[in-house]
């Protein structure tokens, strides 16, 4: 949708707030921590979500949060958290290692008001990037999908 990289390591710090549900979170706990989650970190996670049948159970509210030490801020915390093991999900851990994203991390987690900066201007883009409004679209019931007819 024409962001580059540099928007998205700047967009998916919004995951500095927030939660995650222990069902999107066992595949990477169980039955071992991934490899590339901190010790302490998976420690902690595994602690929040107990058991791989969380995967199951439509009822779980179970949850972890990204961003421990300032959860509710919206900051470069979840950049300093990447590079130390500490990412919750896949496609956040994964902006640390791949080469095309991996200099941007760097950058943000050093530098607040540069991922301020950035993370204004791709939201505006984003928003500029003709969304479907009124009846032309349709808002998913669940994300992954295109919604039943
Ligand atoms: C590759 C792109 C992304 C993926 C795969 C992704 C995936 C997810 C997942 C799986 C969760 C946890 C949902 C749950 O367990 O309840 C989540 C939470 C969240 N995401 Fe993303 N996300 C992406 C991009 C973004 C972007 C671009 C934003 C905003 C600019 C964003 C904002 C949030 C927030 C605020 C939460 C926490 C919601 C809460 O605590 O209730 N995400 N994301």
């Amino acid at each position: 949708m024409g962001l580059d990289a540099e928007a998205v390591v700047a967009l998916l710090g919004a995951h500095s707030v927030g939660r995650v549900h222990c069902s999107n979170l066992v595949a990477r706990l169980y039955p071992a921590v991934d490899g590339g989650i901190e010790l302490a970190y998976g420690a902690y996670l595994r602690g929040r979500c107990p058991t791989a049948e969380a995967r199951e159970d439509t009822r779980d509210v179970a949850y972890a949060r990204n961003d421990r030490a300032t959860p509710m801020v919206l900051d470069n915390m979840y950049h300093k958290n990447l590079l130390k093991g500490r990412g919750l999900l896949l496609v956040d851990q994964r902006l640390a290692s791949d080469p095309r994203t991996a200099p941007f991390v760097r950058r943000m987690a050093a530098d607040n008001g540069y991922f301020r900066e950035t993370f204004a201007a791709a939201l505006v883009r984003m928003s500029e990037n003709g969304p479907l409004t009124g009846g032309q679209g349709e808002v998913r019931k669940d994300c992954r999908f295109v919604n039943a007819k």
